[in-house]
């Protein structure tokens, strides 16, 4: 069964630890992180994005495959579906469908607006019981065709927001999606701490995981960020594993062509990234 991030965070933030949300892109991306949680005994939470969605043929597709999937492989950690970056009707939609976590993404909104549109979500999600992710200050680089500036967030807006009732909410501190570039300036800390001090026991989220370091994921979980989400690093370890195989002529090889060998060794690329993430996230064995 699917559930709603909303304990799994309160735990992660009490407990000083974090939990990933990976996003998924097919059926071995979805076993393969299912897979990695349960063998860790590390609560998870899948990110699909409005592209991803799409890509997947809709979310009632996605929550069909999950949960399958869920009782197919004996998976008894929790497991969270969320959407990724949702626009207001795509949340809807999602909410319809039966995800179990949401994120509306209204930072490229005026504060007003994103308070209003959150507000109503808040009340939607909150009968339903279903965990509602925020946020303030637009994440960086580009996903799914939309590029943001990797601005930092103001704490004052990031107290409004999360005073509306969210479950957790991600803030802007430097961070961007995909991969780093050379002259990034990293993190910033005095913002998160900033955030962390106006919002106090709200689970924040650090968006932009992949190509972090370690040490700057370590003091960003100790200044109250409870998940964090990975999505590139898994693309790129399960790319690169696949570039391998095929150069190394194994799909020429007696039935190295079956989709099922094919894909394989990508899928436990992404096992391997997963349970590294784990490992520095702390979530293992907190399911
Ligand atoms: P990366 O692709 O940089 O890991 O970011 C993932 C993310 O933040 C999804 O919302």
């Amino acid at each position: 069964m699917l559930v709603s991030a909303k304990e799994m965070l309160i735990k992660a933030k009490e407990g000083h630890y974090a939990v990933g949300q990976f996003n998924i892109n097919n059926l071995e991306w979805t076993k393969a992180i299912l897979l990695t949680a349960q063998e860790m005994n590390s609560p998870v939470i899948l990110g699909v994005s409005e592209g991803a969605g799409k890509y997947m043929c809709g979310y009632k597709t996605i929550v069909g495959m999950v949960e399958g999937m869920i009782e197919g492989l004996g998976i008894t950690v929790p497991v969270a579906l969320h959407l990724d970056h949702g626009s207001y009707e795509g949340a809807l939609k999602c909410i319809e469908a039966g995800f179990s976590s949401v994120m509306f993404d209204g930072s490229h909104y005026p504060i007003e607006e994103n308070i209003e549109k959150t507000k109503e979500l808040v009340r939607i999600t909150g009968e339903k019981g279903i965990s509602l992710e925020a946020e303030v200050g637009s994440i960086g680089g580009e996903e799914d065709g939309v590029i943001g500036a990797g601005e930092c967030a103001d704490p004052d807006e990031c107290k409004m927001i999360a005073d509306l009732g969210v479950t957790m909410l991600a803030a802007g501190i430097g961070n961007i999606h995909g991969k780093y570039p050379a002259n990034w300036a990293g993190l910033s800390f005095e913002t998160l701490d900033a955030i962390q001090q106006k919002t106090g026991a709200m689970p924040l989220v650090l968006h932009g995981g992949t190509g972090i370091p370690a040490e700057m994921i370590k003091k960003a979980i100790d200044l109250g960020v409870s998940k964090i989400n990975v999505n590139t690093e898994c693309q790129l370890a399960f790319a690169a594993a696949t570039r391998e195989y095929i150069e190394a002529g194994k799909d020429l090889s007696g039935k190295g062509f079956d989709p099922r060998k094919l894909l394989a060794p990508g899928t436990e690329a992404i096992k391997a990234t997963v349970r590294e993430k784990i490992e520095l996230f702390g979530s293992a064995n907190k399911a």
